[in-house]
């Protein structure tokens, strides 16, 4: 399977969210990655609902929403009816994470697991088998820039074993710090889906940036 380029509209201009999702709609990246932060979960606000809702139109990209935020299971409906595709709660922050899960997939959506850096892949074992995505954090969440947490390259093999175990068909998107350095040993060890915010955003030609991440 070709590897999956998401980039993160955080690292985008804010002031001009549209001319961002027309790039990576005209862009070779099937998913566009959506970080919502809710000042609890994370240390960081980021947006939510509204401006998820107010892009939908703009591109039929894979939206992969990613939410930082405490007791995702209150807004699974809305983020479906905001446009979300893919929706990805955090196992940090979701007490009954397998009910979770079901409403995700009964509201029609993708479901994926996150987990944070201190967190084991082992933890996933008994979910993995009913998820679509695990999103490995490689970075602490709330903020784009930061630098990759090499340990992640283990957490791959660990959990590329696992998915193997327990026969889970979950895709495994890396989240944090990746750029055209480390983008084909992630895809090497194993990751599917890669997200890219500085490294495509903070680029001089963020859509040559996607390209060369998308080779
Ligand atoms: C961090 C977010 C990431 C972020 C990645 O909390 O989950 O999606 O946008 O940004 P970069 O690619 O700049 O590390
Ligand atoms: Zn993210």
């Amino acid at each position: 399977m070709p590897h999956i380029i998401a980039p993160s509209l955080l690292s985008a201009d804010f002031s001009d969210l549209k001319s961002a999702v027309r790039l990576v709609d005209e862009s070779p990246a099937p998913w566009l990655h959506l970080d919502v932060m809710d000042g609890v979960f994370v240390p960081n606000i980021s947006f939510g609902l509204p401006v998820i809702k107010a892009i939908r139109p703009l591109t039929k990209k894979v939206f992969d929403v990613h939410l930082m935020i405490v007791r995702p299971e209150n807004y699974v409906n809305a983020f479906r009816d905001a446009g979300a595709d893919v929706l990805t709660v955090h196992l940090e922050a979701s007490t009954h994470l397998h009910r979770t899960i079901q409403a995700i997939r009964t509201a029609g959506m993708k479901a994926g697991v996150a987990i944070n850096p201190h967190t084991s892949v082992n933890a996933l074992e008994d979910v993995l088998a009913d998820i679509d995505l695990v999103c490995l954090m490689s970075v602490n969440p709330g903020f784009g820039g930061q630098q990759f947490i090499q340990r992640t390259y283990q957490k791959i093999e660990a959990l590329v074993d696992l998915r193997k175990k327990t026969g889970s068909k979950a895709l495994i998107e890396i989240d944090g710090g990746v750029g055209t350095g480390n983008v084909q040993q992630l895809i090497h060890t194993g990751a599917d889906v890669l997200v890219a915010g500085n490294s495509v955003f903070g680029a001089k030609d963020p859509a040559r940036a996607i390209v060369e991440l998308s080779a």
